[in-house]
């Protein structure tokens, strides 16, 4: 019997509690790697449950890599906090070439020339569709709430003068609130920076850092990549799918662990554990983006890393998925020492976020309306992850689970052209993986499912498709 108890009159779901309890006795090391949990039906029978609760909590814990099914054995402990190795295991070291100083031509504009968001993702004939990763699914029929919620800041009072540099108190109380209840954190209004998005949330950290390279995922994010080199700092090539036990002398490590950016993987909850222990030895940070980690559609959000030791890791966040990326904004949680020097530099140097934003998405917040935002595009992306795979499957691997807004499909590099040039001569813009990758070179596919409709997105695939299938 797990000393686990469930308590009916919360409002959190039965399989949430049970989930974070049994996470809980992971962590204070109560079960141990190799430990065997009950069968999920003899634990529902155990504490007076349907077995769907037990299944979904296994579920969860496996998705988050906890726990892992072993068919016919049974549901082991696959991750505690305390080692079952003297250290945790270091399969690769990131002495892999340094990343060079100038990206290829095709990552600089890639994202950052993103066609400028319009609410309905309809748009005249003949002009290139995006199937990018950064245009998220945008509801028409939220457009009332929309239009409401800038009406609102045309008659707000803004503030007179230059306001408080962490952001609008209100808005910061109203994340606070959401970052609980969607991503677990426990957070005081005041321990959060309103940012102008991830990248500003990065660039507000990258100063307040001593000397040295900073380590971010390969493949990853490049505007990350491009935004610790523009801040003079050495990237070094963090393997994005290996359990990294080292960080040699790198400061930080910038991860995505609930979608790793672009190959999909969830971190595992060992390499997680791995990963802030070798930040701890070297003195680093870990620096969580957690872009798109509500848009899961087979268990609930993987929970953030930074609710594993708040003292290491810096939390960032972002409006880019869940409304639209041109909002630029976006939220930022330092250990203390960290929060007071980027506070301090931010009031000098006047770098707030806008206000008409930050108002904007207070009244979304408090009007509902992100949250119906967030339920309408998972269950586009839902309905929409399958089709891609049943279409790409039968000529490519799938990097990751499915998940948020794209999925990203391995090939050979010339295959993967062949059909982003079929795509783009049927007016579809799509993602080599190679523009992401740096010493990792893999290959393959970024195919991004938010911006487009779903006929388009029916005429891209046939695109792809035909040409992988020649
Ligand atoms: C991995 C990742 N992180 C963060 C973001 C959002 O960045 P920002 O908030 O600066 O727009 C994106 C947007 O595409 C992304 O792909």
């Amino acid at each position: 019997m797990l000393p686990v108890t469930l308590d009916r009159t919360s409002s959190e779901p039965l399989p949430a509690q049970l989930a974070g309890q049994v996470r809980a006795l992971v962590l204070s090391g109560t079960l141990g790697t190799g430990d065997r949990l009950p069968s999920s039906r003899a634990l529902a029978a155990d504490l007076g449950v349907s077995r769907a609760v037990t299944e979904q909590a296994y579920d969860q814990l496996t998705a988050e890599g906890w726990l892992e099914a072993r068919r016919g054995s049974g549901t082991y402990v696959t991750a505690t906090r305390t080692p079952t190795t003297a250290a945790p295991q270091v399969t690769s070291r990131p002495t892999s070439p340094r990343f060079a100083r100038s990206l290829p031509r095709s990552a600089r504009t890639d994202e950052q020339a993103r066609r400028s968001t319009s609410l309905r993702s309809s748009r005249p004939t003949g002009v290139t569709s995006r199937l990018d990763t950064g245009t998220p699914f945008f509801d028409p029929r939220l457009e009332p709430g929309w239009r409401r919620a800038w009406r609102e800041v045309s008659v707000a009072t803004p503030p007179p003068g230059y306001d408080d540099p962490r952001g609008l108190l209100e808005l910061r109380e109203a994340l606070a609130a959401r970052l609980g209840r969607t991503r677990g954190l426990e957070l005081h209004p005041d321990e959060i920076i309103v940012t102008a998005g991830t990248t500003d949330g990065l660039r507000a950290l990258l100063p307040e850092l001593r000397p040295g390279p900073v380590a971010v995922e390969d493949p990853g994010y490049r505007a990350a990549a491009e935004t610790v080199l523009t801040y003079g700092r050495e990237v070094i090539d963090l393997p994005a799918v290996e359990t990294v036990g080292d960080l040699g002398d790198a400061v930080a490590a910038y991860v995505t662990p609930a979608h790793q950016h672009p190959l999909g993987r969830v971190m595992p909850a060992a390499d997680r554990l791995a990963l802030l222990e070798a930040a701890r030895r070297a003195d680093a940070v870990v620096i969580e983006d957690d872009y798109d980690s509500e848009f899961r559609y087979d268990v609930a959000p993987v929970p953030a890393m930074a609710k594993l030791d708040r003292g290491r890791v810096v939390y960032l966040g972002t409006a880019a998925k869940s409304v639209i990326p041109t909002l630029r904004l976006g939220w930022l949680v330092a250990p203390p020492d960290l929060h007071e020097l980027i506070l301090r530099r931010r009031t000098i140097t006047h770098a707030g976020a806008a206000w008409p934003s930050q108002r904007a998405l207070l009244t979304l917040l408090r009007d509902g309306w992100l949250d119906r935002a967030v339920r309408s595009a998972r269950r586009v992306y839902a309905e929409r992850a399958p089709r891609v795979a049943e279409a790409m499957s039968p000529y490519a691997t799938l990097a990751g689970p499915l998940a948020g807004m794209y999925s990203t499909w391995l090939l050979p590099e010339t295959d993967a052209r062949r059909a982003r040039d079929a795509a783009r001569a049927a007016g579809f813009e799509i993602n080599l993986l190679s523009t992401y990758a740096r010493s990792s070179g893999l290959t393959g596919l970024v195919i991004g499912f938010g911006g487009v409709t779903d006929a388009e997105l029916d005429q891209a695939l046939a695109a792809l498709t035909g040409a992988l299938a020649r």
